[in-house]
């Protein structure tokens, strides 16, 4: 259960907060490691989300206490250098200050309270910058548009603490629709909302991982290699997910492993997430189920973000007849999730079933059963009543 920002704010600052606002955490239905590649995604909020609560402090001082540590982190911007999740809130602060967005003099109270299980696989950063830059614009009198503050929340992340994600976690966080996936094109920024037929369940592998740290940026950078080589065929090319899928052969002659292995992934998901989506919007949940099995197996072949733990839900889902089912997020731990068909009667027996499954192939493994939840396609920020 999540607990409220201004309650928490009240009692460590002993005045009231001037504004607040919330952000969700993020389930990707399909396009994984495609964002940072100018390729598409199709991820939605979930229901859990991060409430942000601020008031003034004094100028270049930011005050921070958070349910994650009940710590008040104090951070003096000519003394100090920000680090864990403090370090997230200057740099939405940097960036608002940047766009004449932030509050006179710079400095905040902040207090977080949040339901996003960190370093699961759901965007709780994202949910935190996008929820923080919404909560502090609005306190400074400022009306950003959802865009502008993803794009806040994207730079305070990226530039500011280092983490090279892409921009798909932010994007959900602020346009995301209840009931609708975000189909999101990450060269142009275009979107669509797409409606969801069947159900969503997330299964927690309970495994966690650290962006920053090394597989991630590592496979950053082989998608760079792989850029800068296929140059020379082609100089004009910008993105690796832009490279035409007719010219696979020629690819595969230009890259060595494991660069080659990886812009396959990328070229290949790229394709399977703009069909998925348009099998979506038909309501074809069946085929659409399909392209996550096959989502899964180039994350775990090609991409190899998968671990044994995700291999093993995903194959207990497929036994017992589940429509889809795949890692979501970047991988190495985290969740996956699982696509069942819609309908409450005769689905609900299906999902019994596929739950069952899962419980049992993941404790014969694992000596212990994974957390399984329901996913509800949720809205993205806004703003929340000071109380
Ligand atoms: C992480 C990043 C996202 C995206 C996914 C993989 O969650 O934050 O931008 O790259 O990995 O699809």
């Amino acid at each position: 259960m999540r607990a409220n920002a201004s309650a928490l704010f009240r009692t460590t600052f002993g005045v009231a907060p001037r504004a607040a606002a919330s952000a969700p955490g993020r389930v990707n239905l399909i396009g994984e490691h495609t964002d940072y590649n100018g390729g598409p995604v199709l991820p939605v909020a979930c229901a859990v989300r991060t409430v942000v609560a601020v008031g003034p402090a004094d100028p270049g001082v930011l005050e921070m206490v958070s349910t994650r540590d009940g710590q008040v982190a104090r951070i003096d911007d000519r003394a100090s250098r920000p680090h864990g999740w403090g370090a997230y809130i200057a740099g939405v602060m940097q960036e608002l200050v940047a766009l004449g967005a932030a509050p006179v003099g710079g400095g905040a109270r902040v207090a977080v309270t949040s339901d996003v299980p960190a370093a699961a696989g759901l965007a709780s950063s994202a949910a935190l910058t996008v929820a923080a830059a919404k909560a502090l614009s609005l306190f400074a009198g400022a009306r950003l548009e959802p865009r502008q503050l993803a794009g806040v929340a994207f730079r305070a992340e990226h530039d500011h603490v280092g983490v090279r994600c892409g921009i798909m976690d932010q994007m959900c966080a602020a346009l995301a629709k209840p009931g609708r996936a975000l189909l999101l094109e990450c060269a142009s920024l275009a979107v669509r909302h797409i409606p969801i037929g069947g159900r969503l369940l997330l299964v927690d592998t309970g495994t966690r991982r650290e962006l920053a740290a090394g597989a991630f940026n590592e496979r950053r950078a082989e998608c760079e290699a792989a850029v800068a080589r296929l140059k020379v065929e082609l100089p004009e090319l910008i993105w690796l997910a832009s490279w035409p899928a007719a010219w696979l052969p020629r690819l595969k002659r230009a890259l060595p492993e494991p660069l080659r292995s990886r812009a396959l992934h990328v070229i290949g998901e790229t394709a399977r997430a703009r069909f998925g989506a348009q099998l979506l919007a038909r309501g074809h949940l069946k085929r659409f189920g399909g392209l996550l099995y096959e989502s899964h197996e180039s994350c775990r072949r090609l991409y190899a973000c998968s671990t044994p733990e995700l291999d093993t839900i995903v194959a207990a889902a497929r036994r017992a007849g589940a429509l889809g089912a795949r890692l979501t997020g970047a991988g190495w731990g985290g969740a996956v999730l699982v696509l069942l068909g819609p309908g409450a009667r005769r689905a609900g027996k299906g999902e019994a079933k596929v739950v069952r499954e899962i419980q049992r192939a993941f404790a014969a493994s694992y000596g212990r059963e994974p957390a399984i939840s329901s996913v509800r396609p949720s809205g993205g920020v806004r703003r929340e009543l000071v109380r």
